[in-house]
């Protein structure tokens, strides 16, 4: 049994998926079920069985003892988090809440059920800590990518509160030998990506004739991995990481906002096209740029390679035609996450939690 946080997002739950398409071990799923945690993302596992899902937040001390000594995971891995920077920037409290407090919180029920075990479970557990590339900050135009020993330095509430989530990581393993595992990895895209961020607000803004906002002049860059290429390399790291070590991820695909955004109008153009005979490259607009955003973001992935023989399997063009198609075929899942529909089945499953 592994426990896995934050199963219900986006990055969460497509491991949920990977792991179990992969393994028989089953999962227990701790997540509060915020705005942004939706099961409808794993329901398939929550009604096989194969993936238990203990909805709670990741602060509360006494619900995470009474999961951990109810269930006897060999692993945690620590996904949840608020994870919108825009949202930082309008309401830094909850990051520092879950991310720090929270990441805190896990860390010292982990210790104690971890410090309880006989020596070859000691031995055997993991702690692994999901976080991103942006707490090394900001790179220039000709800077080298981001490595595991670039000095952090993170510039937005959200970047800070994961830079302390993984401080706080860090630090429980050179102090009390906890054994941890920390992975920094670049932007995801794919399936079950909440429609507030980039690639998923472009195609259904699209479709719906909206405009597309691109922040500034567009020529921000991040370094996008398809989100199961980002599994796999957890699931890697599990498995074969050096104790307390950190793994950059990324997918070696660094691309400038405004060309994220016209090939996916480009994608649509061709999958969908508008009745009115333009393009939606015509809906593109710019609009104000979001305070202190972060330039560019690459990841020198040379370490996860060799030492854990982990390397993407999609390029941006497979895993972006992958996506755009999943986004025009799933309607139900993103009403869903729309409308908050899924929450009466929430209510439904879990009233008497
Ligand atoms: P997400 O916002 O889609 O999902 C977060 C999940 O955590 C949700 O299911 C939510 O309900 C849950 N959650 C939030 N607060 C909680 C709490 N207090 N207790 C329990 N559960 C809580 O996020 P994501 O994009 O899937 O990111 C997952 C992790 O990966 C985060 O730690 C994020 O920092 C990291 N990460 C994300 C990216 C990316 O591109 N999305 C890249 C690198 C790293
Ligand atoms: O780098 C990893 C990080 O990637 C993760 O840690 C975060 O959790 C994840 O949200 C993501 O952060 P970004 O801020 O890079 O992702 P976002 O999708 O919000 O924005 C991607 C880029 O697109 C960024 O430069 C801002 C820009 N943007 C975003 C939105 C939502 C726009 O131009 N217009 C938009 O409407």
């Amino acid at each position: 049994m592994i426990l896995v946080t934050g199963a219900a997002g986006f990055i969460g739950g497509n491991f949920v998926h990977h792991w179990l398409g992969l393994h028989d071990e089953a999962i227990v799923v701790l997540d509060k079920l915020t705005y942004a945690g939706n099961p409808a993302t794993i329901a398939e596992h929550l009604q096989s069985g194969r993936a238990i899902l203990a909805q709670g937040d990741i602060c509360d001390r006494e619900f995470v003892k009474g999961l951990l000594a109810r269930h006897r995971p060999r692993a945690v891995l620590h996904f949840a988090a608020e994870s919108h920077v825009d949202r930082s920037i309008h309401g830094p409290g909850e990051f520092i809440q879950t991310n720090m407090v929270g990441t805190f919180s896990l860390l010292e029920e982990v210790r104690s059920y971890w410090g309880a075990m006989d020596a070859d479970a000691k031995a055997a557990f993991r702690f692994l800590h999901v976080s991103t590339d942006e707490v090394y900050g900001s790179l220039g135009d000709t800077d080298p990518a981001f490595s595991e020993t670039t000095a952090y330095q993170p510039n937005s509430p959200y970047s800070a509160s994961k830079a302390g989530s993984d401080h706080l990581v860090r630090a429980y393993h050179h102090t009390y030998g906890l054994p941890t595992l920390t992975t920094n990895c670049s932007n995801n895209y794919g399936p079950y990506h909440f429609p507030e961020k980039l690639i998923p607000l472009m195609i259904l803004n699209a479709l719906e004739g909206k405009p597309l906002p691109v922040y500034g002049d567009g020529l921000n860059v991040r370094d996008w991995l398809y989100v199961r290429d980002h599994c796999e390399a957890i699931r890697q790291v599990l498995d074969k990481g050096r104790l307390g070590e950190t793994y950059n991820v990324g997918g070696k695909n660094e691309i400038r906002n405004i060309d994220v955004v016209t090939t996916i109008c480009r994608k649509l153009d061709a999958l969908r096209p508008k009745a009115d005979g333009t393009t939606y490259e015509s809906q593109i607009t710019y609009v104000v740029d979001r305070p202190g955003h972060d330039r560019r973001y690459a990841i020198d992935p040379t370490k996860i390679e060799a030492e854990i023989g982990w390397k993407p399997a999609e390029s941006f063009e497979s895993g972006i035609n992958k996506t755009v198609a999943w986004y025009l075929e799933n309607t139900a899942w993103i009403d869903s996450v729309r409308t908050g529909a899924y929450r009466d089945w929430v209510d439904q499953n879990y009233a008497t939690r």
